[in-house]
């Protein structure tokens, strides 16, 4: 019995030294340990032992099953740590090396010049105002004093959705919707797409806008010359100076260019300004009584001004882009000049 004792250790032993995984090691578990495994036939040989030698082979089979647990313990321990080492090299980052895939972006040179207005129109009391891109050509075209067939219709070149719907030509749209559904005083700008079917260097079917409009008791157009002069010196630097030049619009009366003195040359003549000094920025006027009426405000007892103009332009303008195209080729080499 001794004999086969030792032989069931010395068996254990090497099954456990051969073990390469802890499922291994639990495989001689159950073959040694288990309800059928060989330390469990051995005590079922017990009863064949002389009564006498009981107490001692009892003795040797407790001593075997406690080394082959604890064999079998350190084995599962040993394995266990080295799967788990093993597992951590295999899944390891190696926090230091350079990915070389996730660059940062940054903002459009046309999103930088909108927030930039953004920024200066409501540091001067502006609030933001904002309307459908799918227009209804009475806020488009008719409230603003361009009715049906009217000459003025060939000046934005329209996609028409119907004969009553279209994609804005313009954010002056937004004003009329402002009136219609708020008294004075009205101060606002609102950004926002507009569509035209113009494709060149200077044009482009989509295009973005900034309209403003303060509509209060006695606005006049010194009151727009400032404001415009407070934005241009923000917007360029603060000794640009701003002149209004005669236009037509047909929702403003008078109307007028703004043009600002040219950032590159600062007024002496270039290429930017065409050697005239001068660089024309936006349109505007005095909001046209009819189109007060139109909205429902009362044009004798209230006046107002109002601006529209074209980002793409302005960016163009501050950075030097010769082509706006340029602008929505999203080459990254050209965006990241504005990092
Ligand atoms: N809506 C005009 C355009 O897109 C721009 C404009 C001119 C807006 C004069 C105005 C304005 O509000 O007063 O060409």
């Amino acid at each position: 019995m001794k004999e086969r004792i030792d032989l069931l250790i010395e068996g254990a032993k090497q099954a456990i030294n051969a073990c390469e995984s802890v499922v291994d090691v639990n495989n001689v578990k159950v073959k040694f340990l288990g309800k059928n495994g060989e330390l469990t036939a051995l005590l079922k040989g017990m009863k064949d032992v002389p009564a006498e030698q009981r107490p001692e082979i009892g003795k040797l089979v407790n001593v075997a099953r406690d080394t082959i647990e604890g064999l079998i313990a350190s084995k599962q321990a040993d394995l266990a740590s080295k799967e788990l080492e093993d597992k951590m090299q295999r899944e390891s980052v190696d926090i230091t090396l350079d990915s070389g895939v996730c660059q940062r972006g940054s903002l459009h040179p046309t999103t930088l010049v909108q927030n930039q207005i953004i920024d200066i129109f409501t540091g001067l009391g502006f609030s933001i105002a904002q309307g459908p891109e799918i227009e209804l050509d009475f806020f488009n075209f008719q409230a603003l004093n361009i009715p049906k067939d009217h000459p003025a219709r060939d000046m934005q070149d329209t996609f028409y959705i119907s004969d009553d719907m279209l994609l804005r030509t313009h954010t002056s749209p937004v004003q009329v919707r402002t009136m219609t559904s708020q008294k004075p005083p009205i101060r606002i700008i609102c950004p926002g797409k507009v569509y035209r079917p113009d494709d060149d260097a200077t044009h482009s079917p989509m295009f973005q806008q900034i309209e403003g409009l303060v509509v209060d008791k006695n606005i006049t157009l010194c009151d727009l010359k400032g404001i415009l002069e407070k934005f241009a010196q923000q917007l360029f630097d603060s000794n640009t100076k701003t002149r209004l030049r005669p236009s037509y619009f047909p929702f403003t009366e008078p109307s007028v260019e703004v043009d600002v003195t040219c950032s590159v040359c600062h007024g002496k003549g270039c290429r930017i300004c065409k050697g005239t000094g001068w660089i024309e920025i936006l349109g505007a006027g005095i909001v046209n009584p009819k189109v007060l009426d139109n909205c429902g405000i009362d044009s004798k007892e209230y006046s107002g001004f109002a601006f529209g103009l074209g980002i793409e332009r302005i960016a163009m303008i501050k950075y030097g882009i010769p082509d706006m195209r340029i602008l929505f080729d999203n080459d990254v080499r050209f965006l990241k000049e504005f990092k």
